[in-house]
C-alpha cells in the first residue's frame, strides 16, 4: 500500500530528443518529502514503454540507474512511502499489466485489493508485486477491448474505478497514446499544473512549481485526460465536464520559496522563515477574520469542536486557550483520528466544527470533518494549502501564509496556525464584546510586533540554542512541561524532539507530572521547561523546585530576566518581555525547534527526511 506518496505526470510538446527523465525526476525530487523508500519513473517512446524503478531516495537510484536518458514525450513518476509490501525494487511504481502496455502510478489505499487480485489472476492475470496498485493496471487491462483509443481507455479507467474502494490518486499511461496521460483523484491529492508546452499532474504544486503556477483542481471522481494542450475532464459517466467555467488559480508561491535558500536543511530554512510567514499572515483581511469569527460566534454555546492531528492539534490546543482567555469562548479540542468515537452521534445542525491543518489533506481530519457534516454540522478550517480537500469540504476557510513547507517537521505552518487562531480569537472578541475596540487595537499592535521578536531572537540566539542542544544530545529520554497555554507548546517541543531526532521526549502539562511522571526523574534526567510568566507561573515554578530537588537536569524557555528561575535551571534561553502571554506560543516554541534541529544534526540524521514518516498523512 502507498499512502503518502508522491506522484506526478508529465505531458509535454518537448523534441523526442529532449528528455522527460530529467523533468520528471525534478519534480520527485520537489515530492520527495512525502515519501522516500523507493522510487520510479515510466515513459512512453518508439511505442515501448521504458520503466526505471528501485529502492532508495531518488538520488540514489538515479546514480544507479541514471533517469536523464529516459525518452519521450510523456511519463509518470512516483516517489513512495510504503506500509505493506516492503521497500523493494519490485514493489516501487510504476506498476504495470500483464503485457507491460499499461504503467501506472499511484497514491492512496485499495482496500478491496486482496478480492480484486484473486479475481484477476482467476482469469489468467499475473502479478509481480505484493502492492495493492498492481490490481489498477491488471483491470485496466481486463477492460480494455479491440481497438484502443484515447476514448476505450478512459472507458476502461471508468469500468475499473467503480470497482476499487478506497482512496486514490493515480496516473495512467498507454503505450499506444504516446502523448497522453490520464489521471483520477477520489480524496487523495492530485492537481494540474498547465503551462504553454506542457501540462502537469501532480500530488502537489511544488512539484511543477519551477514550471507554472497556474493551477487546476480535479474534483474527486473526475478522469483527467490530458496531452500537451488539452485537459479534458470527464465525470466517471464519462460525461465531459465544461473546464472553461472552471477557474484556473494562480498560485503566489514562487520556485525558490520551495527551495532551501542557502541553508543546508528546508527545517532550518523554514525556521528562519516564520517572521515572514507570521507577518504575511496577520495581513489577512480582518473581514474575513470576523466572517469567520461569525460562525463561531452565531452556534449556540457547548457546541463548537476543533479538530487536528500531530502538529496542528498542538495549535488547535494553544487556540483553545486563547478563545477561552481572548474571548471568554469554550470549544471543545478533539484530536481528529479519535473524533468519531468521542463525539459520536451527538452532533446537530448546530454544531461547528474548526479543522486546523496544514496540508488541508490529512485523512484522520478529513474523515472527521465528513462524520461532523453528515451530522449537520458546519464546516470551517484553517489550511496553508489552497484548493485542498479540506478547504473544499469547508463552509468557510482561513488560508495561512506560510508558502510552500518542504521540511516533514512542521514549523512555519504551526506558528501561522497560531497566528491565524490568536488573530480569530480578537475577531471573536470584537463580535461577542469581550474585549473593548482600543484593547483589541492593542493586542493586534502587538501581534505585529512578533515577527520582528522572532527574527531577533533567532539571530541572537541560535547558537546558543546550538551550544546547549550538543549538550544534551546523547540523552536518551526527554520530558517537556509547561502550563495553561504553554502547554501545547510543550506538547510540540516533545513531538519535534521524537520525530526528527528519534528520542523518547514526553510532553506533559505541568501540574500532572507529580501524578506519575515524577517517578522517572533520577539525577541529570532533562526535564524542558515552557515558563512564561503568566497565571501560571507560581506552579511551574513549584513543578521545577520539584524536579531539581530530584537530581533533574532543568532547561528552561523563560521570560528574559526571570532571576528566579534561571537561577533553578542548568541552562536556559530567555525570551524577550512585550508578548501577550495568551499568544506566547508563537514565540515560546522556536527555541525548541530550534533545539530539535540541532540535536538531530549532532545525532547525525537529515531532519527534513525523518524514518518512517511523511509530510502528508492521507491514510486514516
Ligand atoms: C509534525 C507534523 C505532523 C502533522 C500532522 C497533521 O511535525 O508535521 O504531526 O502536523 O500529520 O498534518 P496536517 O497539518 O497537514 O493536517
Amino acid at each position: 500500500m502507498n499512502v503518502m506518496c508522491g506522484i506526478v505526470g508529465i505531458a509535454s510538446n518537448f523534441m523526442e530528443d529532449r528528455s522527460i527523465g530529467v523533468l520528471l525526476k525534478e519534480a520527485l525530487l520537489r515530492l520527495e518529502y512525502r515519501g522516500y523508500d523507493s522510487a520510479g519513473i515510466a515513459t512512453i517512446y518508439n511505442n515501448k514503454l521504458y520503466i526505471k524503478k528501485d529502492k532508495g531516495t531518488i538520488k540514489e537510484i538515479h546514480r544507479k540507474i541514471n533517469f536523464d536518458d529516459l525518452l519521450g514525450n510523456c511519463g509518470i513518476g512516483h516517489t513512495r512511502w510504503a506500509t505493506h509490501g516492503s521497500p523493494n525494487l519490485i514493489n516501487a511504481h510504476p506498476h504495470c499489466d500483464c503485457n507491460d502496455r499499461i504503467a501506472v502510478v499511484h497514491n492512496g489505499i485499495i482496500e478491496n485489493f486482496y478480492e480484486l487480485k484473486n479475481k484477476l489472476i482467476s482469469k489468467g492475470h499475473v502479478f509481480k508485486s505484493e502492492t495493492d496498485t498492481e490490481v489498477i493496471p491488471h483491470l485496466i487491462e481486463s477492460h480494455l477491448k479491440g481497438r484502443v483509443r484515447r476514448s476505450s481507455v478512459e472507458e476502461a479507467i471508468e469500468k475499473t474505478i467503480r470497482e476499487l474502494k478506497g482512496t486514490y490518486a493515480i496516473v495512467v499511461i498507454y503505450v499506444g497514446l504516446p502523448d497522453t496521460i490520464f489521471c483520477v483523484r477520489n480524496e487523495n491529492p492530485l492537481v494540474i499544473g498547465i503551462n504553454s508546452n506542457a501540462i502537469y499532474c501532480a500530488s502537489d504544486i511544488t512539484a511543477f512549481l519551477p514550471m507554472t503556477n497556474k493551477v487546476l483542481m480535479l474534483n474527486n471522481n473526475e478522469i483527467a485526460t490530458i496531452t500537451s494542450n488539452r485537459i479534458e475532464i470527464n465525470n466517471t459517466n464519462l460525461e465531459e465536464t465544461d473546464i472553461n467555467d472552471r477557474k484556473i488559480v494562480r498560485i503566489s508561491w514562487t520556485p525558490e520559496m520551495a527551495q532551501k535558500g542557502g541553508r543546508p536543511h528546508f527545517m532550518q530554512k523554514e525556521i528562519h522563515e516564520q517572521p515572514i510567514a507570521i507577518s504575511n499572515t496577520l495581513k489577512i483581511d480582518w473581514n474575513k477574520i470576523l466572517k469567520f469569527g461569525e460562525y463561531i460566534h452565531n452556534t449556540p454555546p457547548g457546541n463548537i469542536y476543533i479538530t487536528a492531528a500531530g502538529t496542528s492539534y498542538h495549535a488547535a490546543l494553544a487556540g483553545k486557550y486563547m478563545f477561552t482567555k481572548i474571548a471568554n469562548t469554550q470549544i471543545h479540542p478533539v484530536i481528529s483520528s479519535e473524533f468519531r468515537e468521542y463525539i459520536g452521534n451527538t452532533l446537530n445542525n448546530d454544531s461547528l466544527l474548526i479543522a486546523i491543518s496544514q496540508s488541508g489533506e490529512t485523512a484522520d481530519t478529513i474523515n472527521a470533518i465528513d462524520f461532523a457534516k453528515q451530522q449537520g454540522a458546519k464546516i470551517i478550517s484553517i489550511t496553508n494549502v489552497l484548493g485542498s480537500n479540506i478547504t473544499r469540504k469547508s463552509d468557510y476557510f482561513i488560508y495561512t501564509q506560510a508558502g510552500p513547507e518542504i521540511g516533514v517537521a512542521a514549523t512555519k505552518t504551526f506558528s501561522v496556525q497560531l497566528t491565524s487562531l490568536a488573530l480569530c480569537s480578537l475577531g471573536l472578541a470584537e463580535l461577542n464584546g469581550s474585549l473593548l475596540n482600543n484593547e483589541i487595537l492593542e493586542f493586534k499592535n502587538r501581534l505585529n510586533n512578533i515577527p520582528m521578536i522572532i527574527k531577533n531572537f533567532i539571530s541572537s540566539k541560535e547558537e546558543k540554542v546550538r551550544i546547549i542542544a550538543n549538550k544534551y544530545y546523547q540523552n536518551k529520554n526527554f520530558l517537556f512541561l509547561g502550563r495553561g497555554v504553554n502547554y501545547p507548546t510543550a506538547l510540540e517541543g516533545a513531538l519535534k524532539l521524537k520525530e526528527i531526532s528519534y528520542l523518547h521526549a514526553e510532553g506533559y502539562a505541568a501540574g500532572e507530572s507529580k501524578h506519575g511522571p515524577i517517578a522517572m526523574i533520577e539525577k541529570d534526567y532533562p526535564v524542558i521547561f515552557v515558563a512564561a510568566p503568566d497565571e501560571t507561573y507560581d506552579k511551574i515554578l513549584g513543578n521545577v523546585m520539584e524536579m531539581k530537588a530530584r537530581g533533574a537536569k532543568i532547561f528552561s524557555i523563560i521570560q528574559e530576566n526571570d532571576q528566579t528561575i534561571k537561577t533553578l535551571s542548568d541552562d536556559f534561553i530567555e525570551i524577550p518581555r512585550n508578548i501577550d502571554l495568551p499568544f506566547s506560543p508563537i514565540v515560546y516554541i522556536v527555541p525548541l525547534q530550534l533545539f530539535s534541529y540541532y540535536v538531530a544534526i549532532k545525532c547525525g540524521y537529515d531532519p527534513d527526511k525523518p524514518r518512517n514518516l511523511a509530510k502528508s498523512v492521507t491514510v486514516p
